[in-house]
């Protein structure tokens, strides 16, 4: 195994695409932060390790933080591991992938956009937009419940997930279909990844434009004729120091939002089901107790988290776990192998409904680029699965594409970025 774990290398080829977690746990042995040799990426699988670098921006900069160095790289970083390259990062930042989004932004610019992308998620409006989730996974299990069975991704996850993001930002209905058409097409174009890198793709420079231009055009028109509706707010929204954004700057944000919560609440909605249908004696806990729920969702996250890691370059030569790390070198913190550090989880493989600690799990990152849409995917989580146990009385893996217990066959996407299901095929017996 060890040779073969030498032998692959992790961001380009598909060896790692069904079971990241065996390599994951192979480097923490060796040590939480250890250079791997095909590109001297620093893998951090240590959870204590991941939180040091989420949370210092002073010495590691996102700049990169959806690709790496596999996108192209335009940072002439040799020669320069022991300087301060922070000055550096700033001259060719424009030139670097996905630079107008915010995912890639450091302070101060960061934080004024976290201001206006904040100002969007009020805890009011996620209030009303949990109250369309209830309506809306009703009406959308009304689509396919007669027929005993579903593609839970075409069939709920994805058309559930854009709507949810569509009412969030006001997206005006007779647009919602347009949007996630785009969507689709595009992640198709980008093998399955508009959030992030893909094995052995390069990503496009800005796959969001046609957000923008849709978004670009509801400011415009929000600013000239205002209305009592959520994008009037968005309209609305000012920087930190209260000046006005341009239109794009707000399209931006609004872009990201609506892109970023797809494909990652999809996958923590696919594998919730996964387990609901594999393991029968959590089904009936969780029928029996709605309360479990929430805890649920959490060890769903930590056990498979739909972001496998993010990348974030040193900015200056540093210390973390003990080991150093020159200036320039990219850092894959990988969310999925700090969720199952056993020096924070014990038994971390093992799927425990009552697991005391599973909300510490870093699926969402931490400090100031976690994830703002959490409480969002939370709740679309909880409501799937109440909807899902007040129409059915038993949900399974259908076998007939899965094939039977013991010898079950599952697809993941090829990304380093993602980690899900590609399609997850379920039976039940509607109530
Ligand atoms: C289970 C579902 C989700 C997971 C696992 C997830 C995961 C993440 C992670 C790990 C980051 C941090 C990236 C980094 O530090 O480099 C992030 C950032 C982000 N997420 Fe999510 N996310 C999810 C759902 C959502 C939803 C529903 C939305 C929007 C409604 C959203 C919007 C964003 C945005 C805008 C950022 C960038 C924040 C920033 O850079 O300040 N995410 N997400």
């Amino acid at each position: 195994m060890q040779e073969e774990f030498e032998k692959h290398d992790f961001f380009r080829s598909n060896y790692y695409v069904d079971d990241p977690y065996a390599y994951f746990d192979y480097l923490r042995a060796k040590a939480p932060i250890y250079r791997e040799p095909h590109h001297g990426v620093f893998m951090v699988t240590g959870y204590d390790e991941a939180l040091e670098i989420y949370n210092d921006p002073d010495r590691f900069s996102s700049c990169m933080s959806t690709t790496g160095p596999f996108a192209g790289n335009p940072i002439p970083l040799e020669g320069r591991e022991n300087d301060d390259i922070s000055g550096l990062i700033e001259e060719y930042r424009d030139q670097t992938v996905f630079s107008d989004q915010i995912t890639t932004m450091d302070p101060p610019k960061h934080s004024d956009h976290r201001s206006l992308l904040m100002a969007l998620i009020t805890p009011k409006r996620l209030k009303e937009n949990e109250d369309f989730m209830w309506k809306l996974a009703d009406q959308q299990i009304d689509t396919f419940i007669s027929r005993g069975k579903c593609e839970w991704m075409d069939d709920f996850a994805q058309p559930f997930a854009v709507l949810v993001v569509s009412d969030l930002l006001g997206v005006p209905e007779e647009d919602r279909v347009k949007f996630r058409k785009q969507l689709i097409r595009n992640e198709q174009e980008q093998g399955g990844a508009v959030v992030g890198g893909t094995a052995g793709q390069e990503a496009q420079h800005s796959p969001l434009e046609f957000l923008y231009g849709a978004f670009s055009a509801y400011i415009e028109d929000r600013r000239r004729n205002p209305k009592a509706d959520v994008l009037t707010g968005l309209a609305n929204a000012k920087f930190l120091d209260k000046s006005t954004p341009t239109p794009l700057d707000v399209a931006r944000i609004a872009a990201n939002l609506f892109s970023a919560g797809q494909e990652t609440t999809v996958r923590l909605l696919s594998h919730a089901f996964q387990v609901v249908g594999e393991r029968p004696d959590l089904q009936k806990r969780l029928r029996e107790d709605r309360s479990l729920i929430p805890n649920f969702v959490e060890e769903s996250l930590r056990i498979e988290g739909p972001v496998k890691g993010d990348f974030r370059l040193a900015k200056k030569p540093t210390q973390v776990g003990g080991v150093d790390i020159p200036a320039g070198a990219f850092l894959y913190v990988a969310n999925s192998a700090a969720n199952r550090d056993p020096r924070t989880f014990s038994n971390p493989g093992e799927f425990q409904l009552d697991r005391d600690n599973a909300r510490l799990n870093v699926s969402f990152g931490r400090g100031r680029h976690a994830c703002p849409g959490a409480p969002l995917a939370r709740a679309e989580a909880v409501v799937s699965l109440n909807r899902m146990f007040d129409r059915t009385s038993d949900i399974r893996i259908d076998e007939k594409v899965h094939g039977p217990p013991g010898a079950r066959r599952y697809s993941y996407l090829p990304t380093f970025i993602l980690r899900g299901l590609t399609h997850l095929n379920l039976e039940f017996d509607p109530r």
